[in-house]
């Protein structure tokens, strides 16, 4: 006799704060039909993630503030457990732009970044802290915007010639609530206001 089939994933999963709940038309596009839990979903999106920073330290010559590479490194990322990894994202959330404008201020983001750069107005932590900041804020994707921006802001650093952030010991999808991971939320919020003072000091950028 055959198993019962597993039930389906139960929606909504709770969330931490400061992270994008799911649409059941997202959850849907689960690769994976073992996951049962928030627990098990952070597992195979981690190693995934494994998976993904080996493709990117592969890369011989990558130039982070391009579009195209954006959303590459998303799929990388998140593509085993997600069907939709490195796809913009087609529904409203409580965090980032309107899905139709997401590509207009990924190209604002974009330009203005690489001005920064040429006109050197701040210095490269500061920078990457920005990009990061303003990344997230759009929010490309239905999910994994938090991982994805920190690993593309590091990779900018790098890029750059610079080190990378220690933004989260072993960073996690934010669902252990730490001081740091509230500290982190919370100076995102004030850069939201336009105050970068909190987010430049909490990564040593001031
Ligand atoms: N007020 C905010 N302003 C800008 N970004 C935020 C804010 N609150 C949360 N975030 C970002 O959104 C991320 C959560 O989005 P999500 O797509 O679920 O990413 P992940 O799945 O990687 O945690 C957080 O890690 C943080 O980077
Ligand atoms: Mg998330």
């Amino acid at each position: 006799m055959s198993p019962p089939p597993d039930p389906p994933l139960p929606l909504p999963l709770s969330e931490p704060d400061g992270a994008t709940p799911l649409d059941p038309d997202e959850a849907e596009g689960l690769r994976l039909d073992s996951i049962r839990t928030r627990g098990d979903l952070d597992r195979v999106e981690q190693a995934n993630i494994v998976d993904g920073l080996a493709w990117l330290s592969r890369r011989r010559q990558t130039d982070v503030l391009d579009d195209q590479f954006l959303r590459r490194l998303h799929r990388e990322l998140f593509g085993q457990v997600w069907r939709w990894a490195g796809t913009y994202r087609q529904t409203e959330k409580n965090i980032g732009v309107e899905p139709r404008q997401i590509q207009v201020e990924l190209r604002k983001l974009l330009d203005d970044v690489r001005a920064w750069i040429e006109y050197h107005s701040y210095p490269p932590r500061e920078m990457a802290l920005r990009f990061h900041h303003r990344l997230v804020r759009i929010h490309l994707f239905a999910n994994g915007n938090g991982r994805h921006a920190r690993i593309a802001a590091d990779a900018l650093l790098q890029q750059l010639g610079e080190a990378r952030i220690d933004w989260l010991p072993g960073d996690q999808p934010l669902q252990q609530a730490g001081a740091l991971r509230t500290a982190y939320i919370e100076a995102l919020r004030s850069a939201d206001g336009g105050d970068y003072r909190a987010l430049l000091e909490l990564y040593g950028a001031t």
